[in-house]
């Protein structure tokens, strides 16, 4: 493990020399209030934690450009590729020319990150008979081995995808040789004790230490796999490899201690925001989660997903419908889509800014303008306050592919596109509500961002609008129920 830059103080520390040098010196300018006030209040102190999370890189080791449009990739499964290109196809799931250009562009960003998030699902989808377990175990190692070159230093924290598994969904509830195989591969990642549980039910939790705050972060990584409806060996296991009452009493330990928690795993909690009435995974965990989730929602700072390949918030309320808890959905590095899908995604990975103190996903308004700029410079505001944010950079496929290069960039700036004033819950349900405005413009970007830019002409209008709405604001059955019935 590594000691934790904390990036917005990169260039002073650049000149003082470390990041011990940057410890003297916010202790220094935070001196009036030592861990009293927001630190993006107080003039002079400019910590900003950043981290990256990237999700379902699929990679296709098949893909190739090619004459016969139905042999360019595996994943298409027959299908014709629509425009196939050096950095993929919509039909496609991702060649390694796309994977190297996403972890390229985050290097060659430098960002100052503290961690990284890696929320599963490395190998393609193709029918089972054309993967088989040490396929499937060779594509993890290789997407692992990928970041390590690209970030030789970095913490990772990594969850497990139900692709990650051979047969696809069926992660099981005890060891086997998946699990063992990549508790070897994240060995330079993870903690023994972090290994022994991940080997057992592919789970696990970690500290972080950042270098700024006295207090550690808690990471929980779940497997959410073993509740995915499709995965049979599941099949009415009230608590499948006891990860309910680990996560429970986990947290419980975290509540006494005063820790932050973040919570990240492949398959969301909540509702799926473009299908109606359906969860993602089972609806019976589901309540068991939200119920949990619930009771610890002090400590969980923030919650990180994949899976849908989409962009989605989610806002956890309580029972008296109070906003307690932020969940952010990535959308995917691959760009595939089936031939009975509408809209796919531009391939897309991001960036968090977090209070290093508090772990809080705080924000603040960026001075530039989210359009057409590439790596923003490290830019002071000229009040000394830094933000916290979630930055969304995503590829142009169409666009990579035309002109043979990786042309990453910005494609939005959280509170900037949607004008709050942070990521907290409360303001993430006020921005939930104004996108209920009938023909809201607000909801409109959301939406366009949501399918990562993929296509600005379709619009999501009534029955499409409602289930993204619902999804958005009520994770469990009763509550997303009777947002339903209210249209
Ligand atoms: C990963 O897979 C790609 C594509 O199949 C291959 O070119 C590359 O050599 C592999 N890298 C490692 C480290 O296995
Ligand atoms: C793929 O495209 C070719 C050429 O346009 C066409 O002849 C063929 O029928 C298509 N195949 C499929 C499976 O759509
Ligand atoms: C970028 O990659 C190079 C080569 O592996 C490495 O030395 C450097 O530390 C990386 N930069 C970051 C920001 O991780
Ligand atoms: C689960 O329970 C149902 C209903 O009790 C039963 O029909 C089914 O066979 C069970 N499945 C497994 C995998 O135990
Ligand atoms: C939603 O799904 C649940 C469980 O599948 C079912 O019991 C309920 O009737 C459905 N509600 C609506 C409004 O379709
Ligand atoms: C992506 O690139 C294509 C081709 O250059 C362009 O037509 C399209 O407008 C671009 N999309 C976005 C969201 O910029
Ligand atoms: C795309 O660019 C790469 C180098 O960046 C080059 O090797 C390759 O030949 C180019 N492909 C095409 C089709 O121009
Ligand atoms: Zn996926
Ligand atoms: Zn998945």
């Amino acid at each position: 493990m590594r000691a934790a830059c904390p990036g917005a103080a990169s260039r002073a520390m650049e000149l003082a020399g470390g990041w011990c040098a940057l410890s003297l010196w916010l202790l220094l300018c935070r001196l009036p209030a030592p861990g009293a006030a927001a630190p993006a209040q107080s003039a002079g102190s400019v910590a900003v934690g950043k981290f990256w999370h990237v999700s379902d890189l699929h990679l296709d080791p098949t893909y190739h450009i090619t004459g016969d449009h139905t042999k360019v990739c595996s994943s298409s499964k027959g299908a014709n590729a629509s425009n196939p290109g050096p950095f993929g196809d919509f039909f496609c799931d991702s060649p390694y020319q796309l994977i190297l250009s996403a972890f390229k562009y985050m290097n060659e960003s430098e960002q100052q990150v503290s961690f990284m998030i890696w929320t599963g699902d490395s190998p393609p989808h193709v029918p089972v008979e054309e993967l088989s377990t040490k396929m499937v175990i060779n594509v993890i190692g290789n997407m692992t081995s990928t970041i390590q070159s690209f970030f030789p230093d970095l913490q990772v924290f990594p969850a497990l995808g139900n692709h990650d598994y051979w047969p696809q969904d069926q992660l099981p509830v005890s060891a086997s040789e998946v699990y063992s195989a990549v508790a070897n591969f994240w060995k330079p990642w993870l903690t023994d004790e972090a290994i022994s549980t991940f080997k057992k039910g592919g789970f696990y939790t970690q500290l972080f230490q950042s270098s700024v705050s006295p207090q550690p972060l808690r990471i929980i990584s779940l497997n959410t796999n073993l509740y995915y409806s499709p995965n049979h060996v599941t099949l009415n296991i009230t608590d499948p490899a006891n990860q309910l009452a680990w996560l429970e009493s986990t947290l419980e330990i975290s509540l006494q201690k005063k820790e932050k928690v973040y919570v990240i795993g492949h398959v969301p909690i909540g509702y799926l925001p473009f299908a109606r009435n359906t969860t993602a995974i089972r609806g019976y965990y589901n309540e068991k989660l939200v119920k949990i989730f619930r009771k610890y929602s002090d400590v969980i700072a923030g919650q990180f997903f994949g899976h849908t390949h989409r962009d989605s918030i989610m806002i956890l309320l309580d029972e008296k419908e109070n906003p307690i808890n932020s969940l952010f959905v990535a959308p995917a590095v691959t760009p595939v889509k089936s031939v009975l899908q509408r809209e796919s995604n531009n391939p897309g990975v991001r960036l968090y800014q977090y209070d290093p103190l508090q772990y809080s996903l705080l924000v603040f308004i960026s001075l530039h303008s989210s359009h057409g700029l590439h790596w923003p410079p490290i830019h002071m505001p000229p009040n000394g306050a830094w933000g916290k944010d979630l930055w969304q950079f995503y590829l142009n496929l169409t666009d990579a592919n035309m002109k043979n290069e990786s042309n990453w960039k910005l494609e939005y700036i959280l509170t900037k596109a949607y004008g709050i004033e942070d990521l907290k819950p409360e303001n993430l349900y006020e921005m939930a509500k104004q996108f209920t405005v009938p023909h809201s413009k607000l909801f409109q970007q959301y939406y366009n961002n949501f399918i990562v830019s993929y296509d600005k002409s379709i619009v999501c209008e009534g029955d499409c609008k409602t289930s993204q709405i619902c999804a958005m604001q009520y994770l469990d059955n009763s509550f997303y129920t009777d947002c339903i019935q209210r249209g």
